[in-house]
């Protein structure tokens, strides 16, 4: 099979680390053995072991009919998953009123909010919390949305954000989010895909010292909406974020974007007279949550879709065993709520335990590299989960800025998003947790809603640079190229033979695409798309993605989608991307690209091809590397052999095998021309 190899992966010693003591004494999981007993008993009896976790929660009516019931075979009939079908519940009910009246926490601080300018910050009580989401449900109310309609946020990480989502889910509509850095074409796409007839947005936000219009940016997405599709909006919400902060009129006005008065209106000016009491619409634990996009193979993003029950069932139980949760514990998680790790361990998971979170708008480098220490030090954080790519970028400034902080609140660190390198792990654990602190690494995806792989913090003897062993629920495997399951140490395909309950029920309005994409090529196992190695001691080493994915600096991007964004300039014949190792990014993108006839490549050319990517998909996706290539290494059969262009792209010299090319000459010229990419 062709695998990526991410370098680092490979264990450096067997070294194990195993958990504090200090953890041990009142930990949810306090050793391997109670991992153990309890994991035997959620993959034999899931329905007994969801069900205990299911009576914490609030149900208006029980489920009708089987707790749990699925088909993962294709070859059977529709791949489905239903957990508590019939029962009726609401999440904002579970997270928010639950807390607030049945647990006594409403003068509990829910989170702290520290703006990107350090100056900038408030905490929110689960009072205020309720309260908020209660306006904001009735504005949407009367504005017409009602339950599965789909409402598309758009928004920096700012209070709004939550209140957003959780109004949704109050009166039963369906969120689905963009992450504040994407492009308007992106966000266009994601409205179009699942006909969001609501946006919400802000005027603009600081990123670090950057000012982004986020208002121009939603308002050309919605423009192109109607070009494309003839689609309108019915309202834009419009949040007063910079207006509110800055008294000078002359940035804030040379930044404001023409009002359209049939549809905008500011969140401040509808919240105004809005009432605090809103009763939640009870919905089936099966009927849907949220829509998140995720990057897919043919390069048009997947709406991956979650409901109810399950997913709250799934955040709320990963949230409190993986970070060990204790209710004096402040919890931070620097993701950005527009990705699913936002979604589960920033929004619903702490949310459903009466957490207390710290919610950053900011970046790890802003106004100076310490900010991230600085923020533990603050609020007193005990447990922290960041990414592999924020860990690489800090560590380049050594260990002075850390060390400037008192970062001894700190008991637990986690990473999701990639692979960890285990020297990056080292350092996260000797440097930020001062070796006390069990370093998390946990797998998983958008569309298995939770963590899937992944150590507990009191039970876990931990290997750096591994995932470790399965959470609760979950049945891994490993497959050959034929679908064979491997036992013992093996590397192939990682896949899950049962559903866990926050697993993806379909892609939005595509059920064969989802069926198509997860459970087709090995019927009976939902497919992650990613390799994995089991050592012989059991433990699950992620090894990187196996298809046409790519992981820049854990975002997801697909090699079809940036591809098309080269194709649509208009000298460019063909493109083909590849990822080459990048020492903070984890990978980076390098593009092939074949010009039409008579079109010369230069330097500036490249600059183009860069920018046009940026503006099609959004800043993350920008190109490291643009080579021209007059002509790309293909089979006889036509396809594009990537394994040669990624071994061209890492200066590999021994490309192996290259009797299946149709032209060897192509190769040669490319490798000669490799020092002239532009960087
Ligand atoms: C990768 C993010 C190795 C993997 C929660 C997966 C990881 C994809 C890890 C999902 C990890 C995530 N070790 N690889 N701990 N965590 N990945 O949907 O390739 O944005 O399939 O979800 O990120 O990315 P997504």
């Amino acid at each position: 099979m062709s695998r990526m190899v991410i370098p680092g992966t490979t264990p450096t010693d067997e070294k194990l680390f195993n958990p504090p003591e200090e953890l041990q004494k009142d930990a949810h999981i306090p050793d391997f053995e109670s991992y153990l007993r309890l994991y035997k008993k959620s993959i034999e009896e899931p329905e007994e072991f969801w069900k205990e976790v299911a009576e914490d929660f609030f149900w208006k009516s029980p489920p009708k009919g089987e707790f749990l019931k699925y088909n993962f075979d294709v070859t059977k009939g529709n791949v489905n998953v239903k957990f508590m079908a019939g029962a009726k519940t609401n999440i904002c009910y579970n997270i928010l009123d639950r807390n607030v009246n049945e647990k006594n926490r409403g003068e509990k601080v829910a989170y702290y909010w520290e703006g990107n300018s350090p100056s900038h910050s408030c905490s929110i009580t689960y009072n205020q919390l309720l309260k908020q989401v209660c306006k904001f449900a009735n504005v949407l109310k009367n504005m017409g949305v009602k339950k599965g309609d789909r409402v598309a946020i758009y928004l920096p990480m700012i209070p709004e954000l939550v209140y957003s989502m959780l109004a949704c889910a109050r009166v039963g509509a369906v969120h689905s989010t963009v992450f504040a850095g994407f492009s308007s074409e992106s966000l266009c796409e994601r409205i179009l895909d699942s006909q969001c007839s609501f946006l919400i947005t802000a005027d603009g936000v600081y990123r670090g010292d950057k000012l982004i219009n986020l208002k121009q940016i939603s308002d050309e997405a919605l423009e192109k909406c109607i070009e494309k599709e003839n689609f309108v909006i019915k309202n834009c919400i419009i949040v007063r974020h910079i207006g509110e902060q800055k008294n000078n009129a002359n940035v804030y006005n040379s930044f404001q974007t023409p009002w359209n008065a049939d549809t905008n209106v500011w969140w401040d000016d509808v919240m105004k007279n809005s009432s605090e009491e809103c009763e939640p619409e009870w919905v089936d634990a099966e009927d849907p949550l949220f829509i998140l996009y995720t990057s897919g193979s043919t390069g048009k993003p997947k709406g991956v879709l979650h409901t109810v029950a399950g997913y709250l069932l799934y955040t709320a139980l990963t949230f409190k065993y993986v970070f060990d949760y204790h209710p004096d514990d402040v919890y931070w998680c620097t993701a950005d709520i527009g990705w699913i790790t936002g979604h589960s361990y920033i929004t619903y998971g702490p949310l459903a335990n009466g957490a207390t979170s710290v919610l950053f708008e900011g970046v790890p480098v802003y106004p100076h590299v310490g900010r991230f220490w600085e923020i533990i030090e603050k609020y007193s954080v005990s447990k922290f989960y960041t990414a592999p790519t924020a860990i690489r970028l800090l560590m380049k400034y050594g260990q002075e800025p850390v060390k400037k902080f008192n970062l001894g609140s700190l008991k637990i660190l986690g990473t999701v998003g990639e692979p960890i390198n285990p020297e990056a792990w080292l350092w996260y654990y000797n440097v930020v947790g001062e070796k006390r602190c069990p370093v998390l690494d946990t797998f998983w995806q958008t569309e298995t809603g939770g963590h899937v792989i992944t150590p507990l913090p009191a039970a876990t003897p931990l290997k750096p640079g591994s995932a470790t062993f399965p959470f609760f629920g979950v049945l891994p495997s490993i497959l050959n190229e034929h679908g064979e399951e491997l036992e013992g140490e093996a590397e192939g395909y990682l896949v899950f033979k049962q559903p866990w309950p926050a697993i993806m029920r379909t892609v939005y309005g595509n059920h064969e695409r989802f069926e198509n994409t997860y459970f087709k090529k090995f019927p009976g196992y939902y497919v992650t798309g990613d390799g994995c190695r089991r050592d012989k001691d059991g433990y699950y080493w992620i090894t990187g993605r196996i298809d046409d994915m790519l992981n820049v600096s854990g975002h997801l991007l697909s090699t079809a989608e940036v591809e098309s964004a080269l194709t649509e300039h208009p000298v460019v014949a063909e493109a083909a991307v590849v990822s080459r190792p990048h020492a903070v990014k984890g990978e980076c993108l390098y593009c092939f690209v074949t010009l039409k006839n008579g079109r010369e490549f230069s330097h500036s050319l490249a600059e183009e091809l860069k920018k046009q990517v940026r503006e099609k998909i959004g800043p993350i996706a920008t190109p490291d590397f643009i080579q021209n290539a007059p002509a790309l290494p293909k089979t006889r059969s036509g396809k594009i052999m990537r394994r040669v262009l990624r071994q061209i792209a890492r200066s590999e010299k021994d490309l192996g095998d290259l009797s299946t090319l149709a032209d060897p000459k192509v190769v040669e010229v490319l490798f000669s021309q490799r020092w002239e990419a532009t960087a």
